[in-house]
């Protein structure tokens, strides 16, 4: 990762704090671009901000907990009033591909409990069409092969994530298939066709679910509203 591209997501994710206000519960989320925003709402929290935080996954909750801010579960929530997360790649028709972390189930389920959704990204995440990189789609191991062959169907290769030799297992102890599409035509049809896969949990595709884009090219921030999320 280039000095760079490091100071892109660091800058996009201080812009993005900057709509934290006091009483909020934050959506925290997961990667190397929300690690700076999770990182400078601890020192809000150490300021004195009183707010409370829902993490996308264990490892942002490790994250949260060594930096004191105070985290609640999500099932004692009703809604959340600010998420900030990365994204895999974006365009500016507010269609993401999320996941290359792992942690795209929960990042989803915050999302949709989520009022103002920020997206941050550095400027190498910008793309005119979905797909270079691989669609991150978590399956039941159960399911594994049954999936791997209807997403055959649909025009994807998938590859079953691997760590260290081993399989790749989320947090909710299901498995994740990389999977190939090339350069996603209809990013919103093949989300569609996804959810109906028997054995899908969850795909990284995010349709108009985030309100705001933050992206930093240098040293310039550029934001993307979205006036009709989904
Ligand atoms: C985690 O599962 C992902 O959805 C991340 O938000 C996404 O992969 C972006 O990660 P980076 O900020 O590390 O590029």
């Amino acid at each position: 990762m280039s000095a760079q591209t490091e100071s892109e997501k660091k800058l996009a994710a201080l812009e993005a704090v900057k709509y934290i206000r006091d009483g909020m519960t934050i959506g925290l989320g997961t990667g190397s671009t929300a690690f700076y925003a999770v990182g400078a709402i601890g020192d809000l929290v150490k300021q004195g901000m009183q707010i409370k935080a829902v993490p996308t996954s264990v490892q942002t909750k490790q994250l949260a907990r060594s930096l004191h801010i105070p985290l609640v579960e999500i099932n004692e929530v009703n809604e959340i009033d600010i998420t900030i997360d990365g994204a895999d790649e974006f365009t500016t028709n507010f269609e993401l591909i999320k996941g290359g972390g792992g942690a795209l189930l929960r990042e989803k389920v915050v999302a949709s409990l989520t009022k103002e959704n920020i997206t941050i990204a550095d400027s190498s995440k910008h793309v005119q069409k979905l797909g270079k990189f691989k669609l991150p789609v978590e399956v039941i191991p159960f399911a594994m092969n049954y999936v791997i062959s209807q997403l055959r169907g649909v025009g994807g290769e998938g590859v079953i994530r691997k760590k260290d030799n081993n399989i790749y297992m989320t947090d909710s102890k299901n498995y994740i298939i990389d999977v190939d599409f090339g350069l996603i035509g209809n990013p919103a049809k093949l989300a569609n066709e996804l959810d109906h896969i028997t054995g899908i949990v969850e795909h990284g595709l995010f349709i108009n679910r985030t309100n705001r884009i933050i992206m930093a090219e240098e040293k310039t921030i550029h934001q993307f509203q979205n006036h009709k999320p989904g």
